[in-house]
C-alpha cells in the first residue's frame, strides 16, 4: 500500500509518502509568518498552505522516487483545526484523489498524534495510555483493540502547549514559545520560583493550566528586575510544573486502569524535560513509554499517513468522532 497523506491544520503545510509502514519522504514546512503577531493568525495560515501545498507534495514525490500513478489511496487531516487551512488540505486531496480514481482516507488530527509512535516493529500494546499534549490540546485518553477510544481527562482551560506559549510571550520569548522556553530551562533552577501545580490532586484526570500562567503573569509583575536577569530560571520552574503535573496525572491514569504502556504525543512531547521525566518512569517504575521522534511531535503528515494505513489493514476507514465529536469537515 502506498499512500499520500496531508496535514494543514494548523501552521505546518505537511506532506508525506507513506509505504507498508515506512516513511518514504516527510516534508515540513513551519510557516514563520506568524511570529510578528505572537500566535497563529488562520486566514495568513490557509494561504500559505494555498502558496506551498503543490511544491511540497510534488517534492515529496521526488524524495520517495514514486509518481502519482503509484499512490493506493491519499489521507488527509479532516479536523480538528482552523477551518481556512483544513479546507486548502482537504480539497488538495480530494482533487488529487478524484484525478487518480483513487479513495480519501479522513484522519482525526488528535488521534493521529498517537500515532507517530507507530513507526517501528515496537508498538505498543493494546491497550494503551495516550497522553496527547499540544498547542490546542490536551488530554488523557485509553485505547482499546479497534480503533475504540475513550477520553478520560482533559484541559478544563488552556492547552500545556498554549500555557508554554502564552508564558513565552509573557517573558518576552518569540513564538512558539515551547521550544525557547525548553533551551533556556536547560541551563535553569527549576526550584527558582515556586509553581502551583493545577488540579495535580483533584482525583480525576482533568487538568487545568490558566492559574499557572496567572501566577507566572504576579511572580514577573512583582519582580520585574529579578526576572529579567533570571529568565532561564523562570522558564526551568514553568516547565518543571508542567512536567510534574502532565507526568503525575498520567501515571494516576496508568495505575487506575492497570496499564503499562504509554504513549506521549503532540507538539509537547518533543519537551526535553517531559521526555526525562517519563524515560524515569519508565526506568524506575516499569511503564513502557513510547515518545514519537522529536521530528514527529509536532504536526506532521507522517502520523496522518501511518494512522490511515493501519486503519485500512483493520478496515476501519470512519472517522474518529469520539475524539471530535463535531467533524470539522464531512469528506
Ligand atoms: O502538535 P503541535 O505541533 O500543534 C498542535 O496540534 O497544536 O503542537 C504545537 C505546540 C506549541 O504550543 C509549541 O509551543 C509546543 O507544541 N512545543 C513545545 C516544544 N516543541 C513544541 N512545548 C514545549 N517544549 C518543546 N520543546
Ligand atoms: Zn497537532
Amino acid at each position: 500500500m502506498t499512500l499520500l497523506a496531508i496535514e494543514s491544520s494548523c501552521d505546518e503545510t505537511s506532506a508525506a509518502i507513506i509505504q507498508d509502514g515506512r516513511i518514504l519522504s516527510n516534508i515540513i514546512s513551519s510557516q514563520w509568518v506568524h511570529q510578528q503577531f505572537g500566535g497563529v493568525v488562520p486566514e495568513l495560515s490557509a494561504r500559505a498552505h494555498l502558496r506551498w501545498i503543490t511544491g511540497i507534495t510534488e517534492a515529496c514525490f521526488t524524495e520517495a522516487g514514486i509518481t502519482k500513478h503509484s499512490l493506493t489511496a491519499i489521507a488527509v487531516t479532516y479536523g480538528p483545526g482552523l477551518m481556512g487551512p483544513l479546507l486548502v488540505g482537504v480539497n488538495f486531496a480530494k482533487s488529487l484523489a478524484y484525478s487518480l480514481d483513487i479513495p480519501v482516507i479522513p484522519v482525526n488530527h488528535i488521534e493521529s498524534h498517537l500515532y507517530a509512535n507507530f513507526l517501528d516493529g515496537n508498538h505498543p500494546g493494546l491497550p494503551f495510555i495516550g497522553l496527547i499534549v499540544s498547542g490546542g490540546h490536551t488530554l488523557i485518553v485509553r485505547v482499546d483493540e479497534g480503533f475504540v477510544y475513550r477520553v478520560l481527562g482533559q484541559t478544563r482551560d488552556d492547552a500545556a502547549g498554549e500555557a508554554f506559549d502564552k508564558i513565552a510571550k509573557m517573558l518576552g520569548l518569540g513564538y512558539p514559545g515551547g521550544p525557547q522556553v525548553d533551551k533556556l530551562a536547560k541551563t535553569g533552577n527549576p526550584h527558582f520560583v515556586e509553581l502551583p501545580r493545577p488540579m495535580i490532586h483533584s482525583g480525576d484526570f482533568d487538568f487545568s493550566f490558566s492559574g499557572l500562567k496567572t501566577a507566572v503573569k504576579i511572580f514577573l509583575n512583582s519582580n520585574k528586575e529579578l526576572a529579567s536577569t533570571h529568565i532561564n530560571d523562570v522558564c526551568a520552574s514553568v516547565q518543571d510544573a508542567i512536567t510534574d503535573v502532565l507526568v503525575t496525572k498520567t501515571k494516576k491514569a496508568a495505575i487506575a486502569h492497570g496499564i503499562k504502556d504509554i504513549v506521549i504525543a503532540g507538539g509537547v512531547s518533543a519537551n526535553s524535560r517531559l521526555r526525562s521525566a517519563f524515560n524515569e518512569l519508565s526506568e524506575k517504575q516499569g511503564y513502557r513509554i513510547f515518545l514519537p521522534p522529536p521530528v514527529l511531535s509536532t504536526d506532521n503528515a507522517a502520523m496522518v499517513g501511518l494512522l490511515a494505513e493501519l486503519k485500512s489493514a483493520n478496515q476501519t476507514l470512519q472517522p474518529n468522532l469520539e475524539l471530535s465529536p463535531v467533524p470539522n469537515l464531512v469528506i
